[in-house]
């Protein structure tokens, strides 16, 4: 009978065995830990198309039929019933919170909202055109010199750090875009949600207070959470990579907002309305930049299309888009992009270009559509990604340090370059 827990890999006339590893959810890989000691051969895998990083308990992502599950739980079931915090808990703490455990978190967010003024002062040191994300990832980075009492150990005040930054960072985003535009900081209040402090820090201002909408407040919730984690992506394998070297968790997740900021990756979102506007701009010619998309010669690529693992509709895609009408109504906002989008859509999904590479919208097509009747300027679309991402990337952190087999993350290469040569030295080079 075959051992089906086994793999046989024949080089060089020598048969060697692997083993084989099933996931909770059937996915299958062949264990290489041994490959290279066993047989001196590694594998080469450009883009880690092929190759898995970890195991992981956190998200389980199924790309042939749209399925994504943070702890088990179906994305469209915690989009629709819980607010960013539960599931916050949720993917930190491997389980729903009950009311107490929920009320408890909320205060305790609550009470690490503030930044400490010293830090208010870099923001005067950025220019006024700074990037969002870049004063992002210097602000969190620079939150390790301001907690010099914690522990070596950063995961003994894991649950105070990562509570800390899923707070602060809210703070950081609003004030970067009150200081960008000259408006003085709302500091953030004790009677206002997470996401209600948000907007209301981002657009409160003296002479004309902002009134923080429970719609606005209901839409922005459920982004987070769809934003929330999406197990090893480019940002999250950053965070494990730079994690697993030992860093504070502060400096992690600092790598993790810049890996994010790529336009390949969060940084699509903003990439899709510059898309939407140039083609608004250009007379609308759908036509004309689908055909610019399949032209291998043009690099020109549809923002918030295609995906590594979805092969087919992003769930979180398909959530947003119903979202889009649903909130613009509601706000009352018409906006000719989501016009555009939808024909782009509709036009690309009938062509066999993009068919037969199964490229599909996902999860950035739609979300700035949002983000923009919100208010929410397009430079910090990304940082909206970070923002809902921060849980995913502290859980799936805290799950790599907890594994007692992470070893620090240091990939081989095939090298190809020079054989060995002989010094020449600089009085003799031609
Ligand atoms: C996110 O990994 C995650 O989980 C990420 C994310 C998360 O939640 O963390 O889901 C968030 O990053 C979503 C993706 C956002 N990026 C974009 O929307 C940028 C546009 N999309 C692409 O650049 C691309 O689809 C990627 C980067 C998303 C995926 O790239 P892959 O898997 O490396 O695929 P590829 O570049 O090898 O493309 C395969 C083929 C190529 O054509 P051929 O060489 O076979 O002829 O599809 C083509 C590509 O040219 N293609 C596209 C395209 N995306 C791929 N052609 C036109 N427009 C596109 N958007």
């Amino acid at each position: 009978m075959p051992d089906n827990s086994t793999a046989e890999l024949r080089l060089h006339g020598k048969t060697y065995t692997l083993p084989l590893v099933e996931g909770t959810m059937g996915d299958k890989a062949i264990d290489i830990s041994n490959l290279l000691k066993e047989t001196g051969y590694m594998t080469l895998d450009s883009g880690y198309k092929n190759t898995g990083s970890c195991a992981s308990a956190i998200t389980f992502l199924d790309g042939k039929e749209g399925v994504l599950r943070y702890r088990g739980y179906a994305i469209e079931e915690l989009a629709n019933n819980c607010i960013f915090v539960e599931v916050a808990y949720l993917l930190l703490h491997g389980k729903l919170p009950n009311e107490a455990e929920l009320r408890a978190y909320r205060d305790l967010i609550g009470r690490f909202a503030l930044i400490h003024e010293d830090m208010i002062h870099f923001f005067d040191h950025f220019p006024s055109h700074a990037s969002p994300m870049s004063i992002l990832s210097v602000m969190v980075n620079s939150l390790c010199n301001f907690y010099p009492e914690m522990s070596d150990d950063p995961l003994v005040d894991f649950d105070v750090t990562s509570t800390r930054l899923i707070s602060k960072i809210r703070t950081i985003a609003a004030f970067s875009y009150k200081k960008s535009m000259g408006q003085p900081l709302v500091y953030p209040r004790h009677d206002l949600c997470y996401c209600g402090n948000f907007l209301n820090m981002m657009f409160d201002k003296p002479v004309h207070p902002y009134q923080v909408r429970p719609e606005v407040v209901a839409a922005l919730n459920k982004l987070l959470i769809l934003h929330a984690d999406h197990e090893q992506n480019c940002s999250t394998s950053t965070v494990r990579l730079v994690g697993s070297a030992g860093v504070n968790i502060y400096a992690a997740i600092s790598a993790g907002i810049n890996a994010l900021w790529g336009p390949l990756h969060g940084g699509a979102n903003e990439a899709v309305i510059d898309m939407l506007e140039t083609i608004y701009a250009d007379d609308s010619n759908v036509r004309k930049y689908i055909d610019k998309a399949k032209d291998r010669s043009d690099p020109f690529r549809l923002s918030g299309f295609g995906h590594r693992v979805y092969k087919t509709f992003d769930p979180r895609g398909k959530i947003i888009k119903q979202a889009c009408d649903e909130i613009l109504g509601v706000l009352n906002v018409s906006d000719p992009l989501l016009d555009i989008a939808r024909r782009l859509e509709e036009i690309a999904l009938k062509e066999e270009y993009f068919i037969e590479r199964n490229l599909y919208p996902n999860v950035d097509f739609y979300s700035g559509i949002i983000y923009r009747a919100l208010g929410i300027p397009s430079n910090m679309f990304t940082v909206m990604f970070a923002l809902g991402r921060l849980p995913g990337w502290l859980a799936q952190w805290k799950e790599m340090r907890e594994d007692s087999t992470t070893r620090i993350g240091r990939p081989r290469q095939v090298y190809t370059g020079e054989p060995a040569r002989k010094f020449v030295p600089l009085a003799e080079r031609k």
